[in-house]
């Protein structure tokens, strides 16, 4: 069986951001308690002409420049988003037709924000069997263009954003970078936590679908906060516990971004120190499938991830999903 190395990275941010005091000129809300309660001080929101692909085409291009790979070499792109550009072709496919690469497989993964946790595992697993070899592995959203500005609740905390990388076939003998494991969870009966009801086959578009709103993300705050909280902290210690491993062997822990208060939770619980954890929301806000790649390059570019580290990925989202990685970089 072969392994998986993450041979390069990549990211982007669209340019425009949103602040805290652009947000309280919309609804009735404060500076101070989005920052308290959240943890964000910023995001960054597309520009009108940018799509999710465009956001990914720039990440993509950067992961493979620092995968030091021919394109050409690329066997299979995964592309885990829940705001597409459209219901089809796929935004893979799209990505595939922007970035100019042969001819190869291509599908998203919709997971919502524990998206490219699933990815990478799915990407692992194909690496594993040798049906390919390189694999572009792409979390990206452009989720404002579901936000209700209107929404207190909501619109305080989702921004756009992608991130790539190229997981190859560890075929370096000097390297023992692998995907240790993977725990993926769904708690379907949850779904009504966070949804997006409208334009699918349940919802089509109409002017009474729209007129209720039923286009906007809607999520019962409180609620996702504890099922996040419950299931990072179960997804961490399973992903110690199967590897016969604590927290002194991982030197990073990047969690997904959601929410200060639920990254502290969980990094009290693991035990952590929090030098140890990956956290970049307070420029970001939540970009879902966006926030761990993201979060990932950045650390890299930074320097403060180094080969041979090893990385625990933890992330739930809508659904409810939930899982974690444990990983040799
Ligand atoms: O990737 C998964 C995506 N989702 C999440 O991760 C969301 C997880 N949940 C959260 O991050 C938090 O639940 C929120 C940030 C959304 C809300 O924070 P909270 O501490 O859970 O607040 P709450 O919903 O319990 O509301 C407390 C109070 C309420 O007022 P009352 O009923 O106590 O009078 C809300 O109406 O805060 C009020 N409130 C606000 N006040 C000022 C809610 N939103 C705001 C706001 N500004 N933006």
């Amino acid at each position: 069986m072969f392994s998986s190395k993450i041979l390069g990275t990549g990211s982007y941010l669209p340019e425009k951001i949103l602040t805290n005091a652009d947000i309280v000129q919309k609804v009735e809300t404060t500076e101070e308690w989005i920052f308290d309660r959240t943890g964000i001080k910023t995001r960054h929101v597309a520009a009108d002409d940018q799509n999710t692909t465009d956001l990914a085409k720039i990440a993509a291009e950067r992961a493979i420049e620092a995968a030091n790979i021919d394109k050409s070499k690329i066997d299979c792109v995964l592309f885990a988003t829940v705001s597409p550009d459209q219901v089809m072709p796929s935004a893979a496919c799209m990505l595939q037709a922007k970035l100019g690469l042969q001819r190869c497989a291509a599908l998203d993964l919709s997971a919502a924000c524990t998206g490219f946790v699933y990815a990478l595992s799915v990407a692992d697993q194909f690496i594993k069997t040798g049906m390919y070899q390189n694999i572009l592995v792409v979390g990206a959203e452009v989720l404002t263009r579901y936000v209700n500005y209107d929404d207190r609740d909501t619109c305080i905390l989702f921004g756009d954003g992608a991130g790539a990388f190229v997981l190859s076939r560890n075929e370096d003998e000097t390297s023992n970078a692998k995907i240790y494991s993977a725990h993926l969870y769904a708690d379907g009966y949850l779904g009504d936590l966070f949804e997006l009801p409208g334009g699918g086959s349940a919802h089509p578009v109409s002017v009474p679908m729209i007129q209720e709103g039923l286009h906007y993300m809607r999520m019962k705050g409180r609620e996702v906060f504890k099922n996040a909280v419950r299931s990072m902290n179960d997804c961490c210690k399973e992903a110690l516990e199967v590897n016969n491993m604590s927290e002194p062997d991982v030197q990073w822990l990047i969690p997904h971004q959601a929410n200060i208060r639920i990254i502290d939770a969980v990094a009290k619980n693991f035990g952590i120190n929090k030098e140890k954890v990956i956290i970049n929301i307070q420029r970001t806000g939540n970009t879902s499938a966006g926030t761990i790649p993201i979060a990932f390059d950045e650390a890299v570019r930074e320097g403060k991830i180094k080969r041979g580290d090893k990385i625990l990925l933890a992330a739930f989202g809508a659904g409810i999903t939930s899982g974690s990685m444990l990983l040799e970089y």
